[in-house]
């Protein structure tokens, strides 16, 4: 079985073919980032407009690439939400007309579950587990208990850990996407003990009994931080110092939250017969010292830790396969897909039934 899976909910125009076995027969990723760079951050209007430019070359270079013709596909999964909308209808439409075309099943996808749902693909990891979605839109702690079936146990108030990391660089002077260039300088820093005492910060929210989040607090103190420094350019040290510290930051407030959210999984769904997994997923799990903090905490608590490989934590077009296969097979033979009449949606929780926080949840 061959499902080919398309992404446009941001800034990436990607199409993928995955198979049944969960093999990724090919996954191509356009990325925007150079027409986005010059304006510090993704403009929706201009990002769809690439989108719909790019996306029939993309998607016949994933059947070249897999070997494969439309014929071949058993299904067209594409992200219907939450992200830009505008990039959204484009993957949307794109994935309707080939199912409709081909006489196959359309299947919208969560893009969440999509990040979600990549460690069943890579690992074939067994439900429940827990999940940390950090992404450029997102923070969430999640429980996966079952396809289509999440339990959102904490989330951000404010801003996702990504924009942190993204609007932190642009403050530092920076280019866009923050994350990775925060990582790159950070590396330059070579005391870390000294940018922690030198540039602190806060820890928001770490003493509430919460799993949730907050970040718009950190990315105010790095403002302050630059507005004692010298005037003018900043200085490459002073960057890498202030990177560094901010990393480490992020590190220990998704741990934190992590713990407390493991305490509440395995007091939930435990005990169980194998370690559960913990699964950190989206765009910041690319983050080394992220990773190896959570991996850490896995170890400590008996659990199996699980990060997608750098080609699979962005965003890209093979999560989105995945998740239309497992839905496919979930579904049996005789199942037709999802409606052709399904309204692409802005906002899309994957816990429908989490109460809404004041101020967050800009894209769920
Ligand atoms: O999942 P993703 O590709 O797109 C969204 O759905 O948002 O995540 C993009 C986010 C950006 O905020 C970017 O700065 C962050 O992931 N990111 C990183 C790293 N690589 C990407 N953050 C920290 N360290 C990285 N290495
Ligand atoms: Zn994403």
């Amino acid at each position: 079985m061959n499902v080919l899976g398309i992404e446009t909910s941001c800034d990436e125009t990607a199409a993928a073919i995955v198979n049944d076995d969960g093999k990724i027969l090919s996954n191509i990723v356009l990325s925007q980032l150079k027409t986005h760079q010059v304006y510090g951050g993704v403009v929706p209007e201009i990002a769809a407009r690439e989108h719909l430019e790019h996306i029939d070359k993309i998607i016949a270079a994933a059947l070249k690439d897999a070997g494969i013709t439309f014929e071949q596909l058993d299904g067209v999964a594409a992200t219907c939400g939450p992200g830009l909308i505008g990039g959204v209808m484009i993957g949307m439409m794109s994935a309707k007309a080939i199912a409709s075309v081909h006489n196959i099943p359309f299947l919208a996808i969560n893009h969440l579950e999509g990040h979600a749902l990549t460690a069943r693909l890579t690992d074939k990891i067994k439900f429940p587990y827990l999940v940390l979605l950090v992404s450029g839109g997102h923070t969430q702690l999640l429980i996966a208990q079952s396809l289509g079936q999440y339990h959102r146990i904490g989330t951000t108030l404010d801003d996702a850990a990504g924009e942190c990391f993204d609007k932190s660089a642009k403050l530092m002077g920076l280019p866009y996407p923050g994350g990775p260039n925060i990582e790159k300088i950070a590396k330059e820093c070579t005391d870390q003990e000294a940018a922690i005492a030198r540039f602190q910060l806060p820890s928001p929210m770490k003493n509430k009994k919460t799993c949730d989040f907050s970040f718009s607090g950190l990315k105010t103190s790095v403002r302050l931080h630059i507005d004692r420094l010298p005037e003018g350019e900043l200085e490459r040290s002073d960057v890498a110092q202030l990177s560094c510290a901010l990393e480490i930051k992020i590190a220990e407030i998704l741990a934190n939250k992590s713990a407390r959210a493991i305490n509440q999984f395995k007091e939930t769904y435990g005990p169980f017969e194998s370690p559960p997994g913990l699964v950190v997923c989206g765009g910041v799990s690319a983050n080394r010292t992220i990773a190896q903090q959570l991996q850490n905490l896995a170890l400590e608590n008996d659990m199996t830790f699980y990060a997608p490989p750098l080609s699979l934590s962005g965003d890209n077009g093979a999560m989105i396969a995945w998740a239309g296969l497992e839905k496919l097979l979930a579904n049996g033979e005789n199942y037709p897909g999802d409606p052709m009449n399904f309204a692409a949606r802005p906002r899309w929780p994957l816990d429908p039934d989490a109460a809404p926080l004041h101020g967050a949840e800009v894209k769920a």
